[in-house]
């Protein structure tokens, strides 16, 4: 494969000192936004872009519709495609045009992959969205790199996502769904946002409702494959369907939390008939609602074990942090809603310090309870068991009863 000047691809053993690796690619990364922390969510972009290639008996359209320095598109290219299947169509876009250049630079070693077509654009991505529509171009996967909140752009991106496509969505707006700006989640979500310690948890809820009830006006059905976050960037992978699957609209909830006792309960709005009392013993608790959220999982973990699978017959893809988060995701599917910090508990318990995390899962499940850790929020369980009892086995597990 030639090399350009821009990017390499890193058969090179030596890359110029200005040139930044990361998987197989050396690239410019240039004086716009780049961020290296963001290599795991690459890396995974990466892996469903070669899970796809590998599976789909079709043409491939994949978008890089906020492309910066072009890194996820480039990286696409060079490390998913296995030369066995060429008929890919690979578009890049980026709305600033000070990008132009050196997208331009950087994408060079694309030239030399046969049976690539190559679309470069420096559009708002509004208009390469309806643009597309328009011309009924659709895509297998789209990966939606935003700065801010991405919701306008929502609804057309799953209009010319194909059935089955993959959206990888980011937001940074991480004010407004996690209770810090309520008038804009009214406004971003359409929904009440209050504070709450699984606060990164509830940002990706409120933000798949936003791109379930979206996919759900086209009669599509929406199922997420990974969603996570490190308190900054609010990542989503989710996969369009044809049809919705038979109880997705029980998917949408709300999930109530007292302050005063830290009690939590969950409904679906099929369901809502009024809150159960929280555990303040004096009635004077007051249920702080958010939502509609979603109420369903957040990580499809079957799937995600068959990327782990692929990255081990292309380790350059994945990074040492990009398996770890992989496989945190995978252990954890997203259920029971209820997420609960053990630094709280232990406060609310007046506690030495937080009860291990592990042993104290491992006691819920041995008393019947659903029970695992986040991979969402580090310190955090998730368990359908009340608080009352989760209290209790913090307190045996503390005094060394069990
Ligand atoms: C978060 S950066 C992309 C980073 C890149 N995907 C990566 O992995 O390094 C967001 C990019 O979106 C571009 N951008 C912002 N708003 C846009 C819009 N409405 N349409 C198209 N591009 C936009 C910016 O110029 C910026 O390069
Ligand atoms: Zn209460």
């Amino acid at each position: 494969m030639e090399a350009g000047w821009g990017a390499v691809a890193c058969t090179h053993l030596e890359a110029p000192a200005s040139h930044y690796r990361e998987g197989a690619v050396c690239l410019q990364t240039g004086s716009g936004f780049f961020r290296k922390d963001s290599r795991p969510s690459r890396d995974l972009s990466v892996l469903l872009a070669t899970h796809q290639a590998s599976e789909a008996q079709r043409p491939l359209r994949w978008l890089d519709l906020m492309a910066g320095c072009g890194i996820r598109g480039l990286r696409w290219g060079l490390e998913a495609l296995p030369e066995s299947r060429p008929d890919l169509e690979l578009w890049f876009n980026d709305a600033d045009p000070n990008r132009s250049s050196l997208l331009e630079s950087n994408l060079q070693p694309l030239q030399a992959v046969s049976g690539l077509a190559l679309t470069t654009t420096c559009w708002a991505a509004e208009r390469l969205l309806r643009q597309a529509y328009l011309d009924q171009t659709f895509f297998d996967l789209i990966d939606l790199d935003a700065f801010g909140c991405p919701n306008a752009l929502v609804q057309s991106a799953l209009a010319v996502l194909r059935f089955d496509g993959l959206l990888v969505l980011a937001s940074t707006d991480g004010r407004s769904p996690t209770g810090h700006d309520r008038l804009a989640a009214v406004r971003h979500f359409g929904a009440a946002a209050r504070a709450h310690p699984a606060s990164w948890e509830i940002a990706l809820r409120l933000q798949l409702a936003v791109l379930a009830r979206e996919a759900w006006q086209f009669g599509r059905g929406l199922e997420p494959v990974a969603c996570f976050s490190e308190g900054r960037t609010f990542r989503l992978v989710v996969r369009l369907h044809q049809r919705m699957s038979a109880d997705e609209e029980w998917q949408l909830g709300l999930l109530a939390r007292c302050e005063r006792c830290g009690d939590q309960a969950v409904q679906a709005l099929l369901k809502l008939s009024g809150w159960r009392s929280c555990l303040c013993t004096d009635g004077q608790g007051r249920w702080a609602v958010t939502g509609p959220l979603w109420i369903g999982p957040l990580q499809k973990s079957a799937f995600l074990n068959q990327l782990l699978n692929l990255a081990d017959l292309q380790p350059v893809t994945l990074s040492s942090a990009g398996r770890r988060l992989l496989q945190r995701l995978q252990r954890d599917c997203g259920l029971p809603v209820c997420c609960w910090s053990t630094a709280e508990l232990s406060s609310r318990l007046s506690l030495s310090g937080p009860p291990p995390l592990n042993e104290l899962v491992h006691s819920l499940l041995r008393a019947g309870h659903q029970a695992c850790p986040s991979a969402v929020m580090n310190g955090q369980l998730r368990t359908d068991a009340p608080l009352a009892e989760l209290f209790q086995q913090c307190i045996q597990l503390m005094a060394g009863d069990r």
